[in-house]
């Protein structure tokens, strides 16, 4: 459980510091937040180093600042920064790079258990920005978060509290908010603190949820901090506007941990000859739904892969006929039911654009045939109904019977043995 807790992720504001104490303020600092290698577990080959300057050094190497050992301006400026505060593991062990804890699962749901001061924003509000916080991670990945009710069992567990609240870590004053990596899944925002939903408030006291609650979801996924000042998951709270939310970096980061999301291509719309297609598509390919029509009026609504009708789908000939089934590699494959313009229609199995297999062909008189199929022609066993009444039972070839089988006329009158070329022999 300390491995897990040195891992925890903290939001701290930092106030202004008063003269005298500045050096101190700034070594806890600077050992609260992991410069210093004397409290880090996991670390212990590394010399443990409490020398001030040393830890001061260390952390302006993080930050990208001249690297002066002294507590200057700019040093300060960012000590005094609103930040997340777990140890930004300026020397991470080999153990640490390896070692990530994250979810086995992509479909990860979430509860709301209290929220924030509501006189700012609205529950439903908050329960909006924070579903929209899940969303940025999983626009990237395989990852599904789905809200569960407030006391329903979850993986993520979100709640607003303040001071000490059970977990080891109180919230004081200048702390914004803190998440467990996985799977622990508890985020915790600072009850005290005055978020809003504003991406350009004047106050200094305010503070946005979403951009936090992307941040906190990211701890909770298993992303340590990123020294990039571009990502959502870089140590200070920074303003951005939600388009810049998850650049590449932040991207490149959680998909190196959880697969990408497979890709649904957006609707688009494209000439082929003479021919307009509207739908899907995937690396210049017709891919996903979409529908074509050619400029003989011939139409296909359906499922694409690779530029070929694949899946479910109708076609529509030029003609009229009409075909409503499955498909692979733009031929009728599978079972479907095909309406021709002449009247005759047919339910069943095709193969490469053919009946076959079996199935039932109807024509426009009700004369019927129930039976097996090949390479679109009546072969194998199957029975013919005519509209009259009368019937064959039997073996058939190309369409004619062939075989042994027999004939049964309304009359009752049979006929019982071979046939030939639609004929009867004997
Ligand atoms: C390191 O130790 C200091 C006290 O010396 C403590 O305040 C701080 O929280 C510790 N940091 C971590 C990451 O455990
Ligand atoms: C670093 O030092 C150089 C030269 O002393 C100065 O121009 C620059 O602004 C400093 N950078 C920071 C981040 O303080
Ligand atoms: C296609 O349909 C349009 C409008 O319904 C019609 O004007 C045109 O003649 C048809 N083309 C063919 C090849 O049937
Ligand atoms: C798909 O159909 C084309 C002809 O349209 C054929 O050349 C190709 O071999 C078929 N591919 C498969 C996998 O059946």
């Amino acid at each position: 459980m300390s491995n897990i807790s040195m891992l925890l992720i903290i939001f701290v504001l930092i106030v202004p510091c008063l003269g005298n104490d500045e050096e101190d303020n700034a070594f806890e600092y600077l050992k609260r937040f992991g410069y210093s290698s004397c409290n880090d577990s996991s670390a212990s080959a590394v010399k443990c180093s409490e020398n001030f300057n040393e830890l001061l050094k260390e952390f302006q190497r993080y930050f990208g600042l001249n690297v002066t050992g002294a507590l200057d301006q700019s040093t300060k400026a960012i000590m005094n920064l609103p930040r997340c505060s777990v140890v930004d593991k300026p020397r991470q062990s080999v153990l640490q790079q390896i070692i990530k804890f994250k979810w086995s699962r992509f479909d990860l749901k979430y509860r709301i258990e209290s929220y924030a001061y509501s006189k700012e924003i609205s529950h439903t509000k908050q329960e909006e920005i924070i579903q929209d916080a899940f969303n940025e991670w999983s626009k990237h990945t395989s990852l599904k978060f789905t809200k569960v009710c407030s006391t329903c069992l979850a993986d993520i567990v979100i709640q607003f509290t303040s001071r000490d609240h059970g977990d080891d870590h109180p919230f004081d004053g200048k702390i914004l908010a803190h998440a467990f990596p996985p799977t622990d899944g508890r985020i915790h925002f600072n009850y005290q603190d005055t978020w809003t939903d504003s991406y350009d408030s004047t106050s200094k006291y305010e503070i946005n949820l979403f951009l936090v609650a992307v941040h906190e979801i990211g701890h909770a996924l298993g992303l340590d901090h990123i020294r990039n000042k571009q990502s959502i998951m870089y140590p200070t709270y920074q303003l951005k506007q939600r388009s810049q939310i998850l650049p590449l970096v932040d991207q490149q980061e959680i998909q190196a941990m959880y697969p990408k999301k497979v890709e649904e291509g957006e609707i688009v719309e494209k000439i082929y000859g003479t021919s307009k297609y509207r739908g899907q598509m995937k690396n210049g390919l017709r891919h996903g739904h979409g529908q074509i029509v050619y400029d003989n009026n011939a139409t296909y609504v359906g499922e694409w892969k690779t530029d070929k009708f694949d899946g479910h789908g109708i076609y529509t000939s030029s003609s009229g006929a009409k075909y409503v089934g499955e498909l692979e590699n733009s031929t009728f494959n599978g079972q479907g039911i095909i309406t021709y313009s002449s009247g005759n229609s047919y339910m069943g199995d095709f193969k490469n654009d053919k009946v076959d297999g079996r199935g039932m062909f109807t024509y426009p008189s009700g004369s019927h045939y129930v039976g097996e199929f090949r390479n679109g022609d009546f072969n194998g066993r199957g029975v013919f109904m005519w509209a009259n009444g009368d019937k064959y039972v039997g073996q058939w070839k190309d369409d004619k019977r062939e075989g042994y089988g027999f004939f049964i006329n309304t009359k009752g009158q049979v006929q019982r043995g071979q046939w030939k070329d639609d004929n009867f022999i004997k």
